[in-house]
């Protein structure tokens, strides 16, 4: 951008100074969120840095996102054109892909109605308030009879391998209608994504944006490509199978619902915005990728913050032992009555902070911001680590408490304080499994404390190192569970 294209009285965001070719590469270092924290504390919350020959805009306190992906919604809500992107769902990601807005709204509209429909609406008994409840109350009891077999036959368990499957049945159960055996070869090879995938996507992957290292042999290139072809060859497996026994009299699950939804847009001719078959049923294979590593993610973080703060764990099971007991499943309408638990959950979001940055944004036009100059197509990433590291919104940010969240009597959370927690992204392209994904690290985390009681392993240190990525996860480790012994 030459200094004549920048409109008067305006001027670009402040940052270092680029090296030629290589930009501001070596300054973002292996843990960008951490980096670019401290590099926004000299240049400010809107700052501009280069990647290779292209800028990135850097956002990174909580009023500079409300004003740029709320109040500025629409001008802040693009996705770039980064070369990874291309390679999720060929192409066709309605997370990650480039689509322009009035196919992206209407994509979005499209999975956050079959996510709605498949969850929240009444279930199939009468004991569950909703089909997800259900699904996640039989996950979590599999999961506990699972653990303890493990358990009694290797003495420790790797808790990410089986958590992981645990929770991509429940999002399997909503798209697909089945489930899988924790013994299934392909599932399990296919949930256990080698870190590659987050590591490929997370934000700053120089490969992104400097077009030469793209011909450097890449071991997590390849990685990443191997993840993205046996994925799209498991769903779309599942997919002409459900072409096969498609019935639109009974419409078993989101996968059924999405081809039903292309039947039906053939019919209506008022129909404005033309998108392929491909793409709407393609929904599903974002929903089934979303569903699960970011889920398992936080299940498999809450575990280590459980065994690392075992005063912690032994509250949470105590105010589950007093409010539920030990004999009834717990429900998710049980939430009012577990506020630890809630505070936990939250405490683990802030701190964990395992999604550092959204997905990149982009500019869908010239924009200014906060006085600052910001045009079209340029990529903005969200700093969402350091919003929950703030030390002006947070005491002590990188102590652990749960405490922080609860009102002086342990009674009630404070929602302000809990809404300024940043996981699920702000505004037009904010999470739409929000709601699922809060719901299923609650109830998986009361049903397993409820029956079990986590432990490190003797004799080894807890590594809770985070390794950077687009969710960021703690090193694969072992722990120990024990069954609860009946109340007296
Ligand atoms: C996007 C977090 C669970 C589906 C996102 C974004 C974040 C996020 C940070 C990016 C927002 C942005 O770019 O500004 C999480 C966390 C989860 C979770 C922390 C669980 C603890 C889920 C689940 C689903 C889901 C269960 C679906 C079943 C999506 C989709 C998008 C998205 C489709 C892309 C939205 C768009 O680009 O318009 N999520 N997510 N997520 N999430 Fe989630």
């Amino acid at each position: 951008l030459l200094r004549k294209d920048i409109p008067a009285g305006l001027r670009l965001p402040p940052g270092p100074k680029p090296l030629p070719i290589i930009g501001n590469v070596l300054e973002l270092g292996a843990n960008p969120h951490l980096s670019l924290s401290r590099m926004s504390q000299r240049y400010g919350d809107v700052m501009q840095i280069q990647i290779g020959m292209r800028p990135v805009v850097v956002l990174s306190s909580y009023e500079t996102l409300r004003q740029a992906l709320i109040k500025q919604g629409d001008d802040f809500a693009g996705r770039p054109d980064l070369y990874s992107f291309r390679f999720i769902n060929d192409g066709k990601s309605l997370a990650f892909s480039t689509d322009h807005a009035g196919v992206w709204r209407t994509r979005r509209k499209l999975a956050l109605n079959a996510l709605r429909s498949f969850s929240v609406l009444e279930g199939t008994s009468a004991d569950y308030s909703c089909a997800l409840e259900e699904h996640i109350c039989k996950e979590a009891d599999y999961l506990v009879r699972r653990l303890s077999v493990v358990m009694e036959n290797c003495g420790s368990f790797d808790p990410f391998r089986h958590i992981v499957v645990s929770v991509a049945n429940v999002i399997c159960g909503m798209c697909f209608g089945r489930r899988y055996s924790h013994d299934h070869e392909e599932l399990v090879r296919l949930v256990n994504l080698s870190d590659e995938f987050g590591r490929v996507v997370g934000s700053g992957n120089p490969a992104d944006f400097i077009p030469l290292l793209r011909f450097l042999p890449s071991q997590a290139m390849r990685s990443f490509l191997d993840i993205n072809r046996r994925f799209n060859v498991f769903v779309k497996r599942i997919v002409a199978e459900h072409y096969n026994s498609f019935d639109k009299n009974n419409i078993r699950d989101i996968t059924d619902s999405l081809i039903d939804h292309c039947q039906e847009k053939k019919l209506d001719e008022n129909s404005n915005i033309d998108i392929s078959d491909e793409k709407i049923v393609g929904i599903v294979n974002d929903l089934f990728g979303a569903g699960f590593d970011t889920i398992s993610t936080a299940l498999s973080w809450s575990l280590m913050y459980l065994v690392a703060y075992p005063g912690i764990q032994e509250k949470i099971q105590k105010e589950l032992d007093e409010n539920v007991g030990r004999e009834r499943e717990v429900r998710l309408s049980d939430k009012p009555i577990l506020p630890y638990l809630e505070a936990f959950i939250l405490e683990m979001f802030r701190h964990s902070s395992f999604l550092p940055f959204t997905i990149p944004h982009c500019t869908t036009k010239d924009t200014v911001l906060n006085g600052f100059y910001i045009a079209k197509d340029t990529c903005v990433f969200i700093n969402q680590w350091q919003i929950n590291h703030d030390p002006i919104t947070w005491k002590d940010p990188s102590s652990f408490s749960p405490e922080r969240f609860l009102d002086a009597e342990g009674m009630t959370v404070n929602k302000m304080e809990a809404e300024k927690v940043m996981v699920f992204g702000m505004g037009k392209r904010r999470c739409i499994g929000e709601s699922i994904g809060r719901s299923e690290v609650f109830l998986f985390l009361a049903i397993l404390l409820q029956k079990l009681t986590f432990h490190s392993l003797p004799d080894h240190e807890l590594d809770m190192t985070p390794e950077y990525g687009l969710t960021m996860k703690h090193k694969r480790c072992h722990l120990r569970a024990s069954l609860r012994v009946r109340a007296e």
